[in-house]
């Protein structure tokens, strides 16, 4: 774990997470930082914690020292988000304090009893609420469902600094560079997509309520936007908002000028034809994001699916349905709620096909909107693989039209 000044009286407590699978699904091999914060005034707040992850709540008391804070100094714990990514260390913290007042919102004093059994000294915060820290006051904004339904972002008017827990936030771990200024482009590229891949993971479910919070702090003067995970914004805020405001476009389905082509085979034949649909959509001059099932984890196709404005599913018919793989793959795809894509399905069947009717059904609810299919009996042949040439290069007109509607698109600013 890492210690670095935030602002006047706002300290970072950081460590970087590696080898795990966030919320026990997602692998992160880039690392994901747990930012925890400590604000003082005349009084000591520590915002938000860290996972027991790696010994992380030891480490954590050790940096204390390293900012002049004791442990028995922190007189409120304010908890922004319940989720144990964050919260996880009071079941140690506990152990050394047991006279701590907590601050969080009505829902989140609930997670707090079901979690932790704590119900002692519990302050419940709203939109407007505020905590007097003697010389600095933080006052807070419920913001539900970035991530769970009890969320609220702390706010210190006094130097402007944001502390929303997950919004804003990406994986990625911190390693030396803790700010925004410290970042070549080169290592903004690697935070944009990592903050991608977090947001169609973590987040895109909740698209509308990313908007919503947008607007509800539209009005404060933000100098400093300090997340749970990832970077701290201090030299440009508005780059973090401006890429939030993006993604959240992204869940109406017109996105990227762009392609993800996901692919699954058991025998070859459906492989056979997957780089006939990469020729017809690269002659339109469309980009195409490659995926192979089960191969490559879901993580990374979806976050790809999220900012494309066209998906192409490669696939046989597995007894007389889809292929096993892809139904899984598509299930979370609905489940985080990528929607309004523009889509054609390639494949193989042996016997009889089904692969196509049972992707419809999943589909229905995703307002998905597609090509005929190329269906082919066994291997492709050369009529088949006209036929796929065709789609591809007719989805990929249709993608760089759709596009150009979604005025957020990077391809569009
Ligand atoms: Fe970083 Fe929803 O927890």
């Amino acid at each position: 774990m890492k210690t670095a000044n935030v602002t006047d009286g706002i300290y970072l407590l950081t460590a970087d997470v590696e080898n795990i699978l966030f919320e026990g699904i997602w692998p992160v091999p880039e690392g994901v930082s747990l930012n925890s914060y400590i604000v003082k005034g005349e009084k000591t707040a520590l915002i938000d914690g860290v996972c027991d992850w790696d010994g992380v709540p030891e480490t954590l008391y050790e940096l204390l020292d390293g900012i002049n804070v004791k442990i028995e100094d922190i007189d409120y714990v304010i908890l922004n988000h319940l989720e144990p990514d964050h919260s996880g260390w009071l079941v140690n913290f506990k152990k050394l304090r047991s006279d701590f007042a907590v601050y969080t919102t009505d829902k989140g004093a609930k997670m707090l009893e079901a979690f932790y059994g704590i119900t002692e000294n519990v302050h419940i915060m709203k939109s407007g609420s505020s905590l007097d820290l003697g010389g600095r006051i933080l006052k807070f904004f419920e913001i539900p469902n970035i991530h769970w339904p009890e969320t609220m972002a702390a706010w210190d008017e006094k130097t402007g600094t944001l502390l929303p827990c997950d919004a804003f936030g990406s994986f990625g771990s911190l390693k030396e560079t803790f700010f925004d200024d410290q970042l070549s482009e080169k290592e903004f590229a690697f935070f944009e997509n990592e903050t991608l891949r977090y947001y169609a993971n973590i987040v895109a479910a909740f698209s509308i309520f990313v908007e919503r919070a947008i607007d509800k702090l539209g009005d404060l003067n933000i100098k400093i936007i300090a997340p749970g995970h990832g970077i701290i914004w201090r030299k440009d805020p508005g780059r973090v908002i401006e890429l939030y405001k993006r993604l959240a476009s992204y869940r109406n389905g017109p996105g990227e000028p762009e392609i993800t082509l996901i692919w699954g085979s058991m025998y070859g034949n459906t492989e056979a034809a997957v780089q006939t649909a990469i020729d017809g959509i690269e002659n339109e001059g469309v980009k195409v994001n490659l995926f192979r099932t089960p191969d490559d984890h879901e993580s990374f196709s979806l976050a790809s699916a999220w900012k494309s404005t066209g998906i192409v599913l490669g696939m046989p018919t597995y007894e007389y349905r889809m292929f096993p793989p892809m139904a899984h793959l598509l299930d979370d795809f609905r489940r985080k709620k990528v929607f309004g894509k523009k889509a054609f399905r390639f494949g193989s069947h042996g016997w009889s096909g089904g692969a196509q009717k049972e992707l419809e059904e999943i589909t229905e609810k995703m307002n998905w909107d597609f090509l005929d299919p190329v269906d082919f009996n066994g291997k492709p042949r050369k009529d088949d693989l006209d036929k796929i040439y065709k789609q591809a290069k007719k989805l990929a007109r249709q993608v760089k039209e759709l596009s150009r509607r979604n005025p957020l698109a990077k391809a569009n600013r």
